[in-house]
Order: C-alpha cells, then structure tokens, then sequence
C-alpha cells in the first residue's frame, strides 16, 4: 500500500464521504487518556489524530509510524516536531522497546492489514505496551448489509488509489484478547458504519 498519492486529498475525501462520522470516532475517547505518558500512534496517517493528542494532553510523547513518506510529512506539519517522534516504516517490521507504552492508537489502520498480518502486528505491539497499557481502536463494522456494501466500495477505492492487497476486514477483537486486553469501552456511530473502541490490558 502507497498512500503518498492520496495523502493530501485524504482529508477532503472522507469529509465529502462520511461527513463528520470518522473523525468524531477517532477523538471519541480522547478525554479518557489524559493520564497517558508515552503513546505509540500506528498508521496515523496525515496526523489528525495525533494533534488532538498532543492538544488533550499537554504531558504525553508520542512515536508516530507510517509507511507513506507524504502522510509523515503532513502528520508534521500538522502535529509539529516537539513531542513527537516520527518514522516512516512498516509498522509490522519497526523495532518497539519492550514495556513502553501506555497508550497505542490504531484509527482506520488495522483494515489495511490481513488476519495474518494482524497477528503479527498486534503481537509485537503487545510486547511494548506496559501493563495497565490502553488502545483505542477505530474502525469499520461489517454488521449490517449498507455497512457490508460501503467497506466493500472502501477497498475498491484503496485498491485503485493505493495499490492496496487486503481485500476483507480481519476481526481483531479475538487477537487483541489472546494478547490480555479487554474492551472496556465501545460506542458505534449513527447506522452503526464505524466503531471507537477502548482496551485495557
Ligand atoms: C486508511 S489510512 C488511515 C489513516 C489514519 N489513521 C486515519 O484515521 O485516517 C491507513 C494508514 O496506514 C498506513 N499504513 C498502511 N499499512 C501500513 C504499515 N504496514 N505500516 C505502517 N503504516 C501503514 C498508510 O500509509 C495510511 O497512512
């Protein structure tokens, strides 16, 4: 997946899309992290997410990983430098210290990752959340036919625009338990299309 074409469109696009449905997702859970110190935010795309961390809470330091060169560079214009560290990498091969973090964000990201994948990524991040680590998970449901047709539609696009390879939404909910989180929290948007989540380990 290359995401550096659509990078600065990302925005317009899925305001155009889905109105204000994703965004309020992502910063959903935003006033329950306040205590977090050291986040690790995966596949943040053009950062605006990230942001609205760094602005709920003026004390944590984040790690940023993204695989496209252009979403970083907008991610740092948008976050800044100072509280951020950033990488462009592929989040299932970065290299995480062990017991590091207190809070992982995963927003629209886990859908670009097959079953395998998942596993392999969850995994690794596992080992360098602390315990009591939380992770806010935003993401699709495939619960309903409208919801189905709409996700389907979602991957065409990213074939096309990204070269995308993951065809299919993996369930994460069982991998993240095997690796001792539980879900604390969820609440679904209108229509049930997407979903926040919060974990805790
Ligand atoms: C669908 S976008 C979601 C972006 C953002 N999280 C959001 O909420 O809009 C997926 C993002 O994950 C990044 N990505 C995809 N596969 C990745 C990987 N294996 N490692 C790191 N980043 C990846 C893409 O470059 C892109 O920025």
């Amino acid at each position: 997946m290359n995401c550096d074409l659509i990078a600065p469109h990302y925005w317009w696009i899925e305001k155009l899309g889905m109105g204000g449905t994703l965004e309020r997702r992502r910063r959903w859970f935003l006033p329950e992290i306040g205590q977090a110190r050291r986040a690790l935010v995966l596949g943040d795309g053009d950062g605006r997410f990230l942001r609205e961390l760094l602005r709920h809470n003026p004390s944590v330091r984040a790690d940023y990983v993204d695989l496209s060169r252009r979403m970083l560079e907008l991610a740092r214009l948008r976050a800044g430098r100072e509280r951020v560290s950033y990488q462009q990498c592929d989040g299932l091969a970065a290299e995480f210290p062990r017991s590091n973090y207190d809070l992982v964000a995963t927003h629209f990201f886990f859908d670009c990752l097959g079953p395998s994948e998942l596993e392999v990524l969850i995994g690794r991040v596992a080992e360098a959340a602390k315990p009591g680590a939380r992770w806010i998970v935003s993401e699709f449901c495939v619960a309903t036919i409208p919801a189905r047709l709409l996700v389907s539609a979602l991957y065409l696009f990213f074939r096309v625009t990204t070269g995308l390879k993951t065809r299919k939404l993996a369930d994460h909910r069982p991998i993240l338990q095997s690796h001792g989180f539980r879900l604390v929290s969820s609440r679904h948007s209108r229509g049930a299309f997407v979903v926040s989540e919060l974990w805790e380990r």
